[in-house]
């Protein structure tokens, strides 16, 4: 039994000249969480945005800031991005020497602490971290850009990630990141996610479109 099904839109694909009104927006129109892709142009080939910024955002809305680091090392920035607002800080193994240090870092400063895996980490990599995550996000792009195409394989990868969440008995949420829209939401939520990242179905059509949007990814 999966929890409800809760939309995370990315403000990647918002419009980065009025992100305060895009969050006010999005969270009008229903999101449940605010994702925040956090870029170094090193981990991943792209530059977005850094803690000035999340702090920035964190008065226009109380929905949780849900903040995915793809910076390396990443370590000397996990205190900034939670002294900034972030409730959730999610990490890839790869980011740093030592995956479990981090992950405890994040919890001891108040956050709550999620591991990322990207299309090519072996499904392993969750195990001997499951007893200190409160989320496990599944990439099903590899990460950098938004607007991708959605990787089939990562379906078989949600669900292994679900019985493994299962078989802890821990409320530990499972998020989807990558070319979730309206045809492959009620695939990967059949896999077992209950959270699911939109950027660029969120944000397509500007704000007018936004709670229709975010309604057709809850598949009504
Ligand atoms: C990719 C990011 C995603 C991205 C998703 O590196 O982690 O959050 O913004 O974009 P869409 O939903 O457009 O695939
Ligand atoms: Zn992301």
């Amino acid at each position: 039994m999966t929890s409800p099904v809760l939309i995370a839109p990315s403000i990647l694909s918002a419009d980065f000249a009025t992100l305060g009104a895009e969050v006010r927006a999005v969270d009008a129109a229903g999101a449940d969480w605010i994702h925040v892709d956090v870029m170094d142009g090193h981990f991943v080939p792209n530059i977005s945005i850094g803690p000035a910024v999340v702090k920035a955002l964190r008065p226009h809305t109380d929905k949780p800031l849900d903040v995915h680091l793809m910076i390396g090392p990443v370590d000397p920035f996990v205190p900034a991005f939670v002294a900034a607002g972030a409730d959730v800080v999610t990490v890839h193994p790869e980011a740093g020497p030592h995956v479990h240090r981090t992950l405890q870092l994040i919890r001891s400063l108040g956050a709550k602490a999620g591991v990322a895996l990207n299309p090519g980490t072996p499904i392993e990599a969750l195990d001997s971290v499951l007893d200190l995550v409160d989320l496990i996000l599944i990439m099903t792009v590899n990460p950098g850009f938004g607007g991708q195409a959605f990787i089939e394989g990562g379906l078989g990868r949600i669900a292994a990630a679900r019985a493994r969440i299962a078989a802890t008995g821990r409320d530990i949420r499972l998020e989807v990141d990558g070319g979730v829209n309206r045809e492959t939401a009620p695939r990967v939520v059949a896999a077992g996610a209950d959270v699911l990242v939109a950027g660029t179905a969120t944000f397509t059509g500007g704000p007018d479109a936004y709670a229709a949007n975010i309604a057709a990814l809850k598949g009504g």
